[in-house]
């Protein structure tokens, strides 16, 4: 079975989220499991891009309106990924030291249009084309469309949404720049009167799945305007479950971390990390550690975060320590509480991939009070790294976190308000001080299983679904 994804972000090339763990994981799974998976994105210019050598494999122009633009399919030299990566690029549009900025829907539709021009001059072409989020929302529409990709269109073009807040939307007067297609059909494109690529996705992609079962069914009810679309598509739209790469995720293994350990000796490992954070940090190893590791967007509820750690400073006697960047004003109202909470509390606005690794080892409890959480990793993470998460009863936070009062593990809330932050704090405040009830906790989370194992499988079952029933 032949796959390939398509998406802005890979593990461990780009990152910006939890997109890129799961472009980055799952086709080593699915190749783990006889298929023949690989991964085609941008080639950025970034750290893993300067450090590593490429070939060029392919080399032609793309035409985006009537202006064309070089490109060239590379890849690595050396096997230092579990999966074949071919790299797009772009020198005048995507090799840039970012993966997102404003002028997107040129370097978004340039990506998709070179990854089909070159798809196109393959002989043994993929069976199955695996799109994520709106980046690659356009595929759908041009191999089914697009009289150029016509020979490309008996190949089931699979959509995944990871995130429904984010649609990619654009004005018309890019319509030229998409390959010519009969104009009967520019609904296709369309959503409220703007071209929204990832509503088209949803109509012309012959499967659409997103990162949790839960997540789908609050999808049908809201999904940033798409909500009635997603009903009239529901016979063709599924959730899986995003799941944990337990290779780069291994706390026995995992070169990050100041003391590696697993199940039976969480103890001592979380300790040495705990206090390595608190050294650095400037915090008591004795206090409870909460920590919140993400993007500081309303999605994720960091907006809260501020007047809720205020108030849980003054009332528990906890440590706080934030690792995210995002909205400005957040990050203001973070940094300011530093000066109050010197010794309790910490924010690192920023991106530091090694420092998170820790901070799942090291800290007591893990807070995701997310408005909207289509999968969430960070949870599955924490659990892995025996670290106990509270979470909002949202997506895939409801799929995989059970509250302790439930005979579960962690600390469930309903609301995204700073009541029911604090409330959740003050409960894990005094499960801290049950010491017995603490270490079993953190033993039994280590053990369970959100290995990709499953999910990959559950992918191969759906490609194999499309082939019966076309
Ligand atoms: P999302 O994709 O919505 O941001 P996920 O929970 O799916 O959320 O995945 C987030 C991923 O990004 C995780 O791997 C998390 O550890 C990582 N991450 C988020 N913010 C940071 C940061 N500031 N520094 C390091 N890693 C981060
Ligand atoms: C998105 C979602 C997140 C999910 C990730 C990977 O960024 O916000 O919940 O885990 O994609 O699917």
């Amino acid at each position: 079975m032949k796959i390939v994804h398509i998406s802005a972000e890979c593990y461990p090339v780009a990152k910006v989220g939890g997109l890129a763990d799961v472009v980055g994981a799952l086709p080593k799974y699915q190749n783990q499991l006889g298929a023949d998976s690989s991964v085609i994105m941008p080639f950025y210019d970034n750290v893993f891009t300067r450090k590593h050598e490429f070939e060029s494999i392919f080399s032609s122009k793309i035409r985006l309106g009537y202006v064309e633009h070089d490109f060239n399919v590379l890849k690595l030299t050396s096997d230092v990924l579990d999966f074949d990566v071919f790299f797009i690029h772009i020198p005048s549009l995507l090799f840039r030291d970012y993966v997102y900025s404003d002028d997107d829907v040129d370097r978004f539709l340039a990506f998709q249009i070179a990854a089909l021009d070159w798809i196109l001059t393959l002989k043994k072409k993929p069976e199955y084309i695996h799109c994520h989020d709106h980046h690659t929302g356009l595929i759908p529409f041009m191999a089914q469309e697009s009289y150029k990709y016509s020979s490309l269109n008996k190949i089931p073009v699979i959509t995944t949404i990871h995130n429904a807040q984010y649609q990619g939307w654009f004005n018309y007067h890019h319509l030229y720049k998409v390959p010519d297609f009969d104009n009967n059909n520019v609904g296709l494109l369309d959503w409220n009167g703007i071209i929204n690529p990832l509503a088209s996705a949803i109509k012309c992609a012959w499967r659409v799945t997103t990162v949790s079962p839960s997540y789908m069914e609050e999808l049908m009810v809201n999904a940033n305007g798409l909500e009635s679309l997603l009903r009239a598509e529901s016979a063709k739209a599924v959730g899986i479950l995003n799941g944990v790469d337990t290779e780069v995720w291994n706390p026995e293994t995992d070169s990050y971390l100041i003391k590696n350990y697993k199940s039976t000796t969480v103890e001592a490992g979380k300790l040495a990390n705990k206090k390595g954070l608190c050294s650095e940090y400037k915090f008591d190893a004795d206090k409870p550690l909460f920590a919140f590791i993400g993007r500081l967007v309303g999605e994720k509820g960091s907006d809260l975060f501020p007047d809720a750690f205020d108030i849980a400073l003054k009332n528990n006697d906890i440590s706080i320590l934030l690792l995210g960047s995002g909205d400005k004003l957040t990050e203001g109202r973070l940094e300011v509480l530093k000066r109050e909470y010197q010794g309790k509390y910490n924010a690192y606005i920023g991106y530091d991939e090694r420092l998170s690794h820790i901070i799942y080892a090291g800290a007591d409890f893990l807070l995701m009070p997310s408005r909207v959480e289509p999968c969430g990793l960070n949870q599955m993470y924490s659990l892995r790294y025996g670290t106990i998460p509270i979470v909002r009863n949202i997506g895939g936070l409801k799929d995989t976190i059970i509250d302790i009062e439930n005979d579960g593990f962690g600390f469930v809330h309903q609301d995204a308000s700073v009541k029911d932050i604090c409330f959740s704090i003050e409960r894990a405040v005094e499960f801290y001080s049950n010491k017995k009830e603490l270490k079993k906790t953190k033993k039994r989370i280590m053990q369970i299983d959100h290995s990709w194992g499953n999910s990959a499988e559950k992918y191969m079952q759906l490609y194999k679904s499309i082939t019966i029933t076309k």
